[in-house]
């Protein structure tokens, strides 16, 4: 029966992990997936984390089911970091939260809902957009449409944008990027997110927005403007959260699904329908992530540490940013590329085409993604120049 399936080839960003473990060249750079490196190019686990799992450790009672909604404690810290520990939607009982394996996972429960529960509704997404955006909708079946983001000279096309928005059918989904936009780096300020509210309010859209970055652009709070405004404004949202990356949780695969509703009443009907929706996919999500993330947020001390360790990540990528434009200096490049400093988050689209990106990893050993997508985090004091001269250079 097997004779008949084919090969296909591999997610191409998890796939340049293994490219770049195979490469024995001692200069190698890896700026492809999105985890966040020291100045060493290591992916530290948090001392906040390291902590918490030493506690964890004499203080857990169980390794019992914890639920489809996963451990409640956590959804109440997720709630509050994303809109606000006094928002609102949260006084009102109108915010339900359901544990999930990773951001991938909460993405995964919100196709899953919207096929089930608004069917005839495309989503919409921003062309480029998170490339896995495309496999996880287009596994639920979901109809995939996309609105502009980038224009032809690699800045961000609000313009083109916000037109394409007022198009959108009544009662579509507009997915959006929370902050750190991903693959480009480039967000929207908060008049531009004020103008998205409106269309948004005018073509009854219901937003779902990616927030797999909080922390990571300009601050925990300051990220959330463009969430906590919505949330201000409208009677329904989604959100999609991860601690992937704001705790370095990435193999725990600890994220949250947020769904706002008018009232209590109809996200108690929502909630009942994510918890079929979770059972299915994967009954219970795994616990050892929300019970790390709940030990850290219980504890004043702890929250203290990984919120200045959330800063050094968050002010190391910043300073990166600066330090890579600085180094194009010599090489003349440094007006293009200038908007690199400008952008957020842990990823630039660089702007490089696909045959520049293919001669980095072919001469240089320089991993990125074929889109021109660089981790800025994986840039260091040590391989910085290389980089810059290596740039310099496929772009002639
Ligand atoms: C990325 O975009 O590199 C990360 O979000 C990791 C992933 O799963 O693709």
């Amino acid at each position: 029966m097997f004779q008949s399936i084919e090969r296909v080839p591999g997610d191409a960003i998890l796939g340049l992990i293994q490219q770049f473990k195979d490469d024995p060249n001692p200069n190698k750079v890896d700026l492809g997936v999105g985890v966040y490196r020291d100045e060493h190019g290591n992916t530290p686990i948090l001392r906040a984390v390291k902590q918490a799992e030493k506690q964890l450790i004499d203080t857990e009672q169980t390794k019992a089911y914890i639920g489809s909604h996963g451990d409640p404690q956590y959804g109440d810290y997720i709630l509050k970091t994303v809109f606000g520990a006094d928002h609102k939607v949260l006084a009102a009982d109108r915010a339900s939260a359901t544990q999930s394996p990773g951001g991938t996972g909460a993405l995964r429960l919100a196709a899953d809902f919207i096929a089930s529960q608004l069917p005839g509704h495309s989503i919409w997404l921003s062309d480029p957009t998170w490339p896995n955006h495309l496999g996880v909708f287009g596994a639920a079946g979901l109809d995939i449409q996309r609105y502009p983001y980038v224009d032809a000279h690699n800045q961000l096309d609000f313009d083109g944008m916000l037109a394409a928005l007022k198009k959108i059918p009544e009662g579509d989904v507009v997915l959006l990027h929370a902050c750190c936009h991903n693959p480009t780096g480039f967000d929207l300020n908060h008049d531009q997110w004020q103008q998205v509210l409106a269309v948004v309010q005018e073509r009854g859209l219901l937003p779902l927005v990616d927030f797999a970055y909080q922390g990571f652009g300009d601050g925990l709070d300051e990220d959330a403007y463009g969430v906590r405004l919505l949330a201000d404004n409208l009677d329904e949202m989604l959100v999609t959260q991860s601690c992937s990356k704001n705790f370095g949780l990435y193999r725990e695969r600890i994220g949250c699904f947020i769904a706002v509703a008018a009232d209590t009443e109809q996200k108690d009907n929502v909630r009942s329908q994510l918890a079929i929706t979770a059972r299915e996919n994967y009954s219970n999500p795994p616990a050892h992530g929300s019970a790390i993330v709940s030990t850290i947020m219980s504890s004043a001390e702890l929250t203290a540490l990984w919120h200045q360790e959330l800063d050094e990540m968050r002010n190391r990528i910043n300073g990166l940013r600066r330090k890579f434009v600085d180094g194009l200096k010599p090489h003349g490049l440094d007006q293009q590329f200038a908007y690199v400093a400008e952008q957020r988050g842990m990823f630039s689209y660089t702007g490089l085409t696909k045959a520049q990106v293919e001669k980095l990893r072919e001469d240089y050993s320089i991993y990125m993604v074929a889109s021109g997508r660089a981790n800025v985090a994986g840039l260091n004091d040590d391989n910085i120049d290389y980089v810059c001269k290596a740039i310099a250079d496929v772009v002639g």
